[in-house]
């Protein structure tokens, strides 16, 4: 079996970002508009969803962050990882938010930016678990909706945002990528980002995440039934984000 899968342009997603945007027209001003993503990891959601948001003039919002931030508290004040109520108190506490004058926002708890902890291999391993508290989620949901009420022209990303968050969401996609494909990319940036990445290893750790993620009661990985379904794995980064481009400004002016 060939264990390195051919991806096509996978090292070229963080690249593309910061470039202006293709089409600066943006939607009419006035209007509140709600864009949800969701999918699983590795297929390019999250800078695909702040891409977007660039080219429409919407903010963007990262729920991942959210629920990374969370984690990390546990870790980092040494909450037992079981003790529901603890977890949720402490996050309460630490007044999770946004700074919206960077690009992207940064999160912040207790004032400080924590951004830079929230990528740590510590924080990816025990972050699914965290995120099927039900409380939490409950929590987490409640400040998605208030930032949408403040930031009514959003795009946001996750896996519960078209399902539970935002079910009455203007447009709605769910992006997807095979197993193999989406273990690929994160080689690639991991490799990029001058760190040891295993295929085999990554490639497990994804499809743990997916079977997490997708089987917990509450906010389960799910594809809206209303949502435009759309299969990365052999789109380049520029297709896919034209590709969504195209649907919103066809359902946004109609
Ligand atoms: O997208 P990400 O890898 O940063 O997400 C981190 C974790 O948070 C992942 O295990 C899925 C979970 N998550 C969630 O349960 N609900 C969301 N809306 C966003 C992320």
């Amino acid at each position: 079996m060939n264990a390195t899968p051919a991806v096509p342009d996978a090292p070229k997603v963080h690249a593309k970002i910061d470039l202006p945007p293709k089409n600066p027209i943006v939607l009419p001003h006035s209007r509140p508009i709600i864009v949800t993503i969701d999918g699983p990891a590795g297929t390019g959601k999250s800078s695909v969803a702040r891409t977007l948001a660039k080219r429409l003039g919407l903010d963007f919002l990262d729920t991942g962050a959210m629920y990374r931030a969370a984690a990390a508290i546990v870790i980092d004040h040494q909450i037992d990882p079981n003790d529901a109520d603890a977890i949720v108190a402490q996050v309460h506490s630490a007044d999770l938010h946004f700074d919206w004058k960077t690009d992207p926002p940064t999160i912040m708890a207790w004032d400080r930016p924590i951004a830079a902890r929230i990528r740590d291999a510590d924080v990816t391993a025990i972050v699914s678990p965290i995120a099927g508290i039900a409380e939490l989620r409950r929590l987490m949901v409640g400040e998605q909706r208030l930032i949408a009420h403040e930031h009514p022209r959003l795009v946001t990303e996750g896996r519960d945002q078209g399902t539970v968050v935002f079910p009455d969401a203007a447009v709605k996609f769910y992006l997807d990528a095979s197993p193999e494909v989406r273990a690929a990319r994160r080689a690639d940036q991991l490799r990029a980002a001058g760190r040891s990445a295993d295929l085999a290893d990554l490639l497990r750790e994804i499809i743990a995440r997916d079977q997490s993620d997708s089987t917990r009661s509450d906010g389960p990985l799910r594809a809206p039934p209303d949502a435009i379904r759309i299969d990365t794995s052999s789109m380049t980064f520029d297709r896919v984000v034209d590709t969504l481009e195209r649907e919103v400004r066809a359902r946004a002016t109609t």
